[in-house]
């Protein structure tokens, strides 16, 4: 009995120690075999016990049967862990995806129409010596209105529907890129030239030519003595080396803007015709976008010596102006990932 008692405490010391060093399925059916299958240890101690005498038999047969039940447990377990572990194993290995190989190289990616167009007109911007800086799109209506003396109740908040943030009464998303106009000159005294991208967004229905969210061009000068001349000059510059013609010319109409005095609708001569076509609907004139000299008001509240310093400010629609270049009919189609549409302008890629 002793013996018998003793053996199957070591046993049970070695099913431990076996368990623990189970890394495989195949150890898994090895320690089946050796423990549990009917030449197994565990099966073995039955027949020892039959050789014992009945008040052994009680003793030890309820030992024996636990552990048998507990080994098949623990091999369960052990089963059901490499299972998995294996499987998934099986799966990394076959999809493993090695993106230099050519063979997966599928379709190379391209940049969007509207990341070129906006990379092509900084690059203007910075030829002439301006310095690309972003403005933020979720921002306060400081930014975006009452420091562009566009205070509270003024009509001009009309043109803007703006889409405020639930639960954050003075947060909005803004509406035009003119606030990175009071970012900069709160962070800088002139002279400063920068020029800033971005989306913009406004609550409004879409249409071909209207999205509830687009991409302005913004750019802003402020030094001693700027004139319009000095602005006429910029836009113009822009447009000819965007449009990649050297005889558009620019027309400035006056224009409210409440954070510039004067201000001014600017168009281009149409691009596309001399004489009157679609594009132009007719008039040989495209209206572009916004600018004029900055507001003395919007100085000061950027605390810039408007005594000293003036400048001149202008916005543009970067869409309108990709739809323009590149013939695109449908504003929406910028926004939807239609490959076969956007595909066309790979190889404007460098
Ligand atoms: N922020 C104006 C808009 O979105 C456009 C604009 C007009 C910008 C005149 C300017 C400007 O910088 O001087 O409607």
């Amino acid at each position: 009995m002793h013996d018998l008692k003793k053996y199957i405490a070591d046993l049970t010391n070695s099913i431990q120690k076996s368990l623990d060093s189970i890394d495989s399925l195949t150890a898994c059916h090895t320690f089946h075999t050796q423990f549990l299958g009917k030449k197994g240890s565990i099966p073995a101690l039955n027949d020892m016990l039959k050789e014992c005498t009945i008040e052994i038999k009680r003793k030890l047969g309820p030992i024996i049967q636990k552990l048998r039940a507990e080994t098949e447990i623990a091999l369960n377990n052990k089963i059901h862990f490499w299972t998995i572990k294996e499987q998934d194993a099986a799966v990394e290995k076959n999809s493993f995806f090695d993106v230099t190989l050519e063979k997966n190289i599928v379709a190379k990616g391209s940049m969007h129409l509207l990341s070129l167009v906006t990379h092509e007109l900084e690059e203007i911007f910075i030829s002439m010596g301006f310095a690309v800086c972003k403005g933020p799109e979720v921002e306060k209506s400081f930014y975006n209105f009452e420091a562009l003396n566009i205070p509270k109740d003024h009509p001009a908040r009309d043109a803007h529907d703006t889409f405020w943030l639930d639960g954050y009464p003075d947060l909005l998303l803004r509406t035009h890129t003119s606030n990175a106009q009071i970012h900069t000159m709160q962070a800088q005294q002139p002279p400063l030239a920068i020029v800033s991208t971005g989306r913009v967004f406004r609550n409004e229905a879409t249409d071909a030519s209207h999205d509830f969210m687009f991409m302005q061009i913004e750019a802003l000068l402020v030094d001693k003595q700027v004139s319009l001349a000095h602005l006429s000059y910029t836009i113009q510059t822009m447009l000819r080396n965007f449009f990649g013609n050297e005889t558009l010319t620019i027309r400035m109409r006056p224009g409210y803007f409440p954070f510039v005095e004067p201000g001014l609708e600017v168009d281009a001569s149409c691009p596309f015709c001399t004489t009157g076509c679609s594009m132009c609907k007719g008039t040989c004139w495209i209206e572009l976008g916004g600018a004029g000299l900055v507001h003395p008001k919007v100085l000061q509240a950027c605390s810039i010596a408007d005594t000293i310093y003036n400048g001149f400010a202008l916005g543009f629609g970067i869409s309108r102006l990709a739809l323009l270049k590149y013939n695109i009919p449908d504003v929406r189609l910028l926004y939807t990932p239609k490959i076969p549409f956007l595909s066309q302008f790979n190889t404007l890629n460098r």
